[in-house]
C-alpha cells in the first residue's frame, strides 16, 4: 500500500489511523533494535569461537557460570519486551474502539464485488442507499457498521482506519474521523473471490455544509429526463433486465441486488472504483462488464448499437 498517498497505512489522516501507524513504528523500532543486538551478539560469538581442534566436551565452570547468567538475562529481557509490546498493542486497541457520539452512521454491506452504503437515520425519509462511495463530514467521528451479504469481506481504508471484517450474520462496528478534506481510497482486504482486487471504494471527506448539500441531493429521487436522448435512454433502461438488479428511485426500477443507480452520475468512479466515471467507461462497462471484471455478477445485456448512447446519457445524467 506504499509509503504515502490516498491508500497508505503509513500516511495517517485521522487519529485512529495515527494510533495504528504509531504502533507500527514502535514495533518496527523495537524489532529492529532486537535484530541489531542479535547480530552483534552473533558477530562477537564468531570472533571468540574456540579453535577448530579444541575438545568439544571440555568444560570450564567459570565460563559455564557466565553463560548461564547471560542466557538468563536474555530470556528475561525477551519476556519483558514481548509483554511490553503486548501492552502497547492492547492500549492501541482500547483507544481505537473507544467511541464518541458519531456525526454520521453508515452501514456498509460487502457484496461480491462491490460495497452497498446505507446512510441510516431515525427518520426513514432521511435514510438512503448508495454504493462504492462514502461521503463524510470532515472532523466528525463517523460510525461504520459492517456486515456482508455473501462471503467474508474486509473494509479497509488505511489512511483513516486499519481494517475490519464484513461477516454474514454479524455486525462489526468501527469509528474514524477524517482530519482533512480529501478523497481516501479503500480496498476489500479479505480474499473474497475472483474480483476481490476490483472491490474498492472512495471515502470523500468534506466540510459539514457541503456534506449536507450532498446528503440532501442523495435523498431525492432521480429527476425525470427532460431531453429526448435521455428520455429514450430511460425507456431502454426500464425495458431491459437492468431493473431486476438495480434501483433508480422515482422509477419502477427497484432491484436490490446490485448498486443503487439513483445518483450514479454524481459518483467519481464506477464498477467499485475500478474505472473513473466517464461516458466511455460507462459505455464499455454496460456493453462488456465481463471483459472489464471477469466473473462479475452483472450479466451481458443485449443492446442495439443505437440504444447504447441514449442509455449512457441517461445514466450519466443521474446526478
Ligand atoms: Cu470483498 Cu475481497
Amino acid at each position: 500500500m506504499a509509503c504515502a498517498g490516498w491508500q497508505s497505512a503509513l500516511d495517517p489522516q485521522g487519529p485512529e489511523a495515527r494510533h495504528l501507524s504509531d504502533l507500527f513504528w514502535t514495533f518496527t523500532a523495537v524489532v529492529a533494535a532486537v535484530w541489531v543486538l542479535t547480530m552483534l551478539a552473533l558477530l562477537a560469538a564468531l570472533r571468540r569461537r574456540r579453535p577448530a581442534d579444541a575438545d568439544p566436551l571440555a568444560t570450564n565452570p567459570v565460563v559455564e557460570g557466565r553463560m548461564t547468567k547471560v542466557i538468563a538475562t536474555a530470556v528475561g529481557l525477551t519476556a519483558i519486551t514481548v509483554l511490553a509490546l503486548t501492552g502497547v498493542s492492547y492500549a492501541t486497541q482500547k483507544r481505537l474502539f473507544s467511541t464518541h457520539v458519531p456525526g454520521v452512521t453508515i452501514r456498509v454491506i460487502g457484496h461480491q464485488w462491490w460495497w452497498e452504503v446505507r446512510y441510516e437515520h431515525a427518520e426513514a425519509s432521511q435514510a438512503f442507499t448508495t454504493a462504492n462511495e462514502i461521503h463524510i463530514p470532515v472532523g466528525e467521528p463517523v460510525t461504520v457498521k459492517l456486515n456482508s451479504s455473501d462471503v467474508i469481506h474486509s473494509f479497509s481504508v488505511p489512511t483513516l482506519f486499519g481494517k475490519q471484517d464484513n461477516i454474514t450474520g454479524r455486525e462489526n462496528e468501527i469509528q474514524f474521523t477524517a482530519e482533512r478534506e480529501g478523497i481516501y481510497r479503500g480496498q476489500c482486504a479479505e480474499f473474497c473471490g475472483w474480483q476481490h482486487a476490483h472491490m474498492s471504494l472512495l471515502v470523500v471527506a468534506k466540510p459539514r455544509e457541503e456534506f449536507e448539500r450532498w446528503r440532501v441531493q442523495q435523498i431525492k429521487a432521480a429527476d425525470p429526463p427532460t431531453d429526448p436522448e435521455r428520455t429514450k435512454g430511460q425507456e431502454v433502461f426500464l425495458s431491459k433486465p437492468c431493473v431486476m438488479c438495480h434501483s433508480v428511485r422515482g422509477t419502477p426500477a427497484g432491484g436490490k441486488v446490485a448498486p443503487d443507480l439513483t445518483h450514479i452520475g454524481s459518483r467519481q468512479q464506477i464498477a467499485a472504483a475500478t474505472l473513473p466515471m466517464s461516458r466511455g467507461n460507462l459505455a464499455a462497462w454496460i456493453v462488456d462488464p465481463q471483459g472489464i471484471k471477469p466473473g462479475v455478477h452483472m450479466p451481458l445485456i443485449k443492446l442495439d448499437p443505437e440504444e447504447v448512447d441514449p442509455l449512457v446519457s441517461y445514466l450519466e445524467g443521474l446526478k
